[in-house]
């Protein structure tokens, strides 16, 4: 989604914004631009399209010596994706980048347009540059005219501003969408995640909401709360790899080697949490978004089932505005990769609010999930580029399968042999997510036979059933072909209706749960002339085509062996397509607005 990037210093300020800009392109944008401030002159630079273009628009453009900059990748919420609609938002001697969304704009544009003041753009951001504007004519300085400008907004808002009343400065505010700022000698960096910061900064502060300021080369050691911050540039390559997905598909082996290191032990598991943790706690409730929804709900069979908790799992964004019952013994989880996602965050502050003990599952550290959470875990799957998720799902998964013997463990609501047998379930997964070579051929052979359907049905029973969901999420989201997932005892109440020799259904048969279910349910599909493409570890009679998976022991390293089918055929399918499989139409890594 949106992504900002400001600096003040002495280096050449649009090379600065544009590496900003391109750590950022992962998050997923429709349109980009940078403003730079420099020797009197203020610049500005916009374009729809990738970052290839706005660095095409600006290449003959140069700003030496001391200067401030602020940059923008746009996800377009209000208005098109337009280069008007584009930030940098400027009036006559000032800039504007903004991520969130201002909820009374109308009403401030309104009274503006009424005093004879000229809208360029569609969006809501334009108002905050033309009321600063005015605020500095009526103001005592410029600072009083920026808080007065922000107190005027409603809504969510991560802001810099710089103008040529004050060359060397960059204004700030934060309410509701991430803004960090970091330090190193004699360079003030700003950034809407930590991404572009990395390497570049050993000073940092999360600001937090309700912050508003302004920021020249001397005044960052004024803030409170600065930590250390270190790190090289993660390697960003894709190293042989076609897309960073395809990368990170290959990447879960050793990533899950990570999530699970110090927290499984020989008879035991162990996670960083007090030993007090699981006191009061009789349910779980678990609140998350897309595929870090789907992981949650993959968590209620094992809680249930093998940890023995009680577990409800929410949409975030449906949980927030449902008055939804808040019992005071429940432990309130929420999952996210990246841990900005504005239902999540906003469905956890309620949680807070409502005095329950709240637990974050999450990939990125210092995130606002994190630290709005009264206790955190991370999934520790390094950063995730592709928009379309799949390490952090797999570590999600892993994390919150030993999160539940964790609980149940500290309750003894399960026996010792119960314990060891998850754990070697657990390693032998680790097994389970290895991609094998013939396994990718074939699909990679399998993919050009589904291509031209009416769409797909993806069929699972129990804790198949969320994987069977996060197969349909991941062939939409990056093929755009129409992906639904089923419990499969679920087709006929409705859904079967669609069958013919043009719906396609992938059916994940697990040998070792429910597969004489499952295998009915796929058998009525195919009965209706569906196209069945079954995933399992021994050939059957109702396939048309079959992806083996290697023999395992128990559910879960089936599981586990069939998310990676799921993730590579959703990869082949996009690619023969020709579709942009790390950067999809339409999407963001990271969903700051709700
Ligand atoms: C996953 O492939 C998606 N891009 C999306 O559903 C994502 O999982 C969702 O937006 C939640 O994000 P989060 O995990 O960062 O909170």
């Amino acid at each position: 989604m949106c992504g900002i990037v400001g600096y003040i210093g002495n280096k050449e300020k649009k090379e600065v914004m544009l590496s900003g800009l391109r750590e950022l392109e992962y998050r997923g944008y429709d349109s980009a631009g940078i403003s730079v401030l420099s020797s009197d002159v203020l610049s500005t630079f916009k374009t729809t399209g990738k970052l290839i273009n706005l660095e095409n628009k600006c290449k003959d453009f140069k700003s030496s010596g001391f200067g401030v900059a602020i940059g923008h990748t746009r996800w377009a919420t209000h208005g098109k994706a337009t280069e008007i609609n584009a930030h940098p938002h400027f009036g006559e001697t000032s800039s504007v980048v903004h991520n969130g969304i201002i909820e009374n704009f109308l009403e401030i544009k309104t009274k503006l347009e009424s005093e004879g003041k000229i809208f360029l753009s569609q969006t809501d951001t334009e108002v905050i540059i033309h009321l600063f504007e005015e605020n500095l004519n009526i103001c005592s300085n410029y600072l009083e005219a920026f808080k007065n400008t922000i107190n005027s907004l409603i809504g969510s808002y991560a802001i810099l501003l710089i103008t040529k009343s004050a060359p060397d400065k960059i204004f700030y505010a934060k309410n509701g969408s991430p803004l960090l700022v970091g330090a190193s000698k004699d360079e003030i960096y700003f950034a809407s995640s930590s991404t572009p910061l990395i390497g570049l900064i050993d000073r940092v502060c999360y600001l937090e909401d309700g912050d508003i300021g302004v920021m020249d080369i001397d005044s960052f050691n004024d803030l409170t709360n600065i930590q250390p911050m270190s790190g090289e540039k993660m390697s960003s390559q894709k190293d042989g790899y076609r897309y960073f997905m395809e990368k990170e598909i290959y990447e879960q082996h050793k990533i899950l080697q990570d999530t699970i290191r110090g927290r499984i032990l020989d008879n035991n598991v162990n996670l960083e949490l007090p030993d007090d943790f699981v006191n009061g706690v009789n349910r779980i409730l678990i609140c998350a978004c897309g595929t870090s929804y789907n992981a949650g709900l993959s968590a209620k069979y094992l809680f249930e089932r093998e940890a023995k908790i009680k577990t409800d799992v929410v949409i975030a964004s449906e949980f927030r505005y449902a008055e939804p019952i808040m019992e005071k013994d429940s432990l309130f989880i929420v999952i996210s990769q990246s841990g900005e996602t504005a239902d999540t965050l906003e469905a956890l502050k309620l949680a807070n609010k409502n005095n329950l003990k709240t637990l974050a599952i999450c990939n990125v550290d210092n995130s606002s999930i994190v630290r709005e959470a009264k206790y955190s875990l991370l999934t520790r799957a390094g950063i995730e580029k592709g928009v379309a998720s799949t390490k952090a799902f797999s570590s999600q998964v892993m994390l919150l399968w030993i999160l539940g013997i964790y609980i149940s463990q500290r309750k003894n609501l399960i026996s010792k042999t119960q314990i060891k047998a998850q754990i070697a379930s657990i390693k032998s997964s680790l097994e389970a997510v290895k991609v094998n070579s013939y396994i990718h051929d074939k699909l990679k052979k399998l993919s050009k036979r589904y291509l031209h359907g009416h769409g797909f049905f993806f069929i699972g029973r129990d804790i198949f059933y969320p994987l069977a969901l996060e197969g349909a999420l991941k062939l939409k989201e990056i093929s755009y072909l129409h992906a639904e997932g089923y419990p499969g005892g679920e087709m006929k109440h409705g859904p079967i209706a669609l069958a013919d020799s043009e719906l396609f259904c992938v059916s994940l048969m697990p040998k070792h749960l429910l597969y004489d279910k499952i295998k009915n349910n796929t058998q009525e599909l195919s009965a209706r002339d569906a196209t069945i493409c079954i995933v399992a570890q021994e050939y059957n009679d109702v396939a048309d085509d079959i992806v083996l998976i290697d023999k395992f022991d128990s559910y879960m390293e089936e599981f586990f062996a069939m998310m990676i089918v799921l993730q590579l055929l959703a990869l082949e399918i996009a690619i023969r397509l020709g579709n942009d499989v790390d950067m999809p139409r339409n999407l963001a890594k990271s969903v700051t607005v709700e």
